[in-house]
């Protein structure tokens, strides 16, 4: 968070609590991405000139493919497409229907009830505790993970109860161990697979011991399936493709990271007719939808889904040789079942005397030392999220970004 220094008004007492209170923008806060940025900033300063390794983004680095650019430039002259667009158009609903059969299997989603677009995934899960949390609700959050469905269930007064993902669970959360007291109170439960950061996938048992869960103790699952296109070796896998997903969540699907589109602001969420009623109650009352030849463009992408395949194979390659290249330093890296990131345990230390005492310290140490950005996660055990998403010119650069980190990296001589 900035420190901003405005003049003492009455403007600065009127903020609410749960950004702060009186206090919002008067101390540095701990969000972490705003870190690494600082770090970044003085890091490239103090090595002008020098290459920075980024591994720290989490987006990917190039254009949405032409046909869907093309569509966009299409349908944003036509008259048609320039009002609001409430909540959606059904074309689109349709094609996310006509998406999730062929891509993942699942069958008999009625796309006129159990399907509703959202401005990107991120405002779904913003919305989603609005329709069911009230104070003292508790929602269920894997951890580490994205937070954003857990920001606002505070936001309305309800309570997170953090799952750790351990690597003893195949960073998946220990159901079972939760307590009757916690169950009781508990309305969402979020998971996410392919997960970020831990680039771990779900099992179709999995998931059915959710649904299981999920029904024996009356909650919500909401299934944060942004990556799940982005599956290496195995078929990708939906939450809704399991017997009864349907009768206790939803799953929500983004074009952001799939079709190369984050910027664009489109995702969709399916399943649970009475959910998908609740956020569609909620977001006509906070957005009037994403523009309507931008949700056309989204049906071609949902339309072509071998545009993703391309993705993905370029990702699979970069991951391959970083997993390597991590693997020779000593790192224990290998592939993840989805996503681009890598998720390695951080080192004790190096063998020139350096300790690290969290992932945070270690990914400020490379930063600063080696103009290499990671991002840190230290919510269950320490390790740095490496993204297969830094920059290139052109695939051939690509091997040569990766032998710079080597070398960089390979002066240190870690000590696990
Ligand atoms: C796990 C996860 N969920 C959701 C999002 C948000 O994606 P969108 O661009 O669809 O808002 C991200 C973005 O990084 C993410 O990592």
């Amino acid at each position: 968070m900035e420190v901003q220094s405005t003049e003492e008004t009455y403007i600065q007492s009127l903020f609410a609590e749960r950004i702060g209170g009186k206090m919002f923008g008067k101390t540095r806060g701990e969000y972490k991405f705003e870190k690494i940025k600082r770090a970044k900033r003085a890091a490239l300063a103090a090595h002008p000139g020098m290459e920075l390794i980024d591994f720290g983004v989490g987006e990917p680095d190039e254009m949405a493919f032409p046909g869907v650019v093309q569509t966009l430039q299409r349908e944003a002259v036509k008259p048609e497409n320039r009002g609001y667009a409430d909540n959606g158009i059904q074309e689109f609903k349709d094609a996310a229907a006509r998406y999730l059969q062929n891509v993942y299997g699942v069958n008999g989603i009625n796309p006129v009830t159990e399907v509703l677009h959202g401005i990107g995934s991120k405002p779904v899960l913003a919305m989603l505790p609005l329709a069911f949390i009230n104070p003292g609700d508790v929602t269920l959050m894997t951890v580490p993970g994205y937070p954003v469905l857990g920001t606002h269930t505070c936001w309305y007064g309800g309570t997170v109860v953090n799952l750790p993902l351990l690597e003893k669970n195949g960073f998946l959360p220990d159901l079972d161990s939760i307590p009757v007291n916690v169950r009781k109170k508990a309305k969402l439960l979020y998971i996410n697979y392919p997960n970020n950061p831990t680039g771990a996938g779900a099992s179709r048992d999995f998931f059915e011991q959710v649904v299981r869960f999920a029904k024996k103790n009356g909650i919500i699952v909401v299934h944060d399936a942004a990556y799940a296109a982005l599956s290496y070796g195995a078929k990708p896998l939906s939450f809704l493709s399991v017997n009864g997903a349907k009768d206790v969540g939803v799953e929500i699907h983004s074009l952001s990271k799939a079709y190369n589109m984050t910027g664009w602001r489109l995702a969709f969420v399916a399943g649970n007719e009475r959910v998908i009623a609740g956020y569609g109650n909620v977001k006509d009352n906070c957005d009037s939808g994403q523009f309507k030849a931008i949700q056309k463009a989204g049906v071609h992408a949902l339309d072509h889904p071998e545009i993703t395949g391309e993705i993905l194979a370029k990702y699979e390659r970069r991951l391959r040789s970083m997993v390597e290249a991590l693997a020779e330093l000593g790192f224990s890296a290998k592939m993840p079942a989805g996503t681009f990131y890598l998720y390695v345990k951080m080192p004790k230390g190096i063998r020139q005397g350096k300790r690290f005492v969290s992932a945070e310290e270690f990914s400020e140490f490379l930063i600063t030392e080696k103009l290499i950005s990671t991002v840190p996660w230290d919510d269950a055990g320490p390790y740095v999220r490496l993204s297969a998403t830094f920059e290139t010119k052109g695939m051939a650069d690509e091997q040569r970004v990766i032998e710079e980190f080597k070398k960089r990296m390979g002066g240190l001589q870690f000590e696990f």
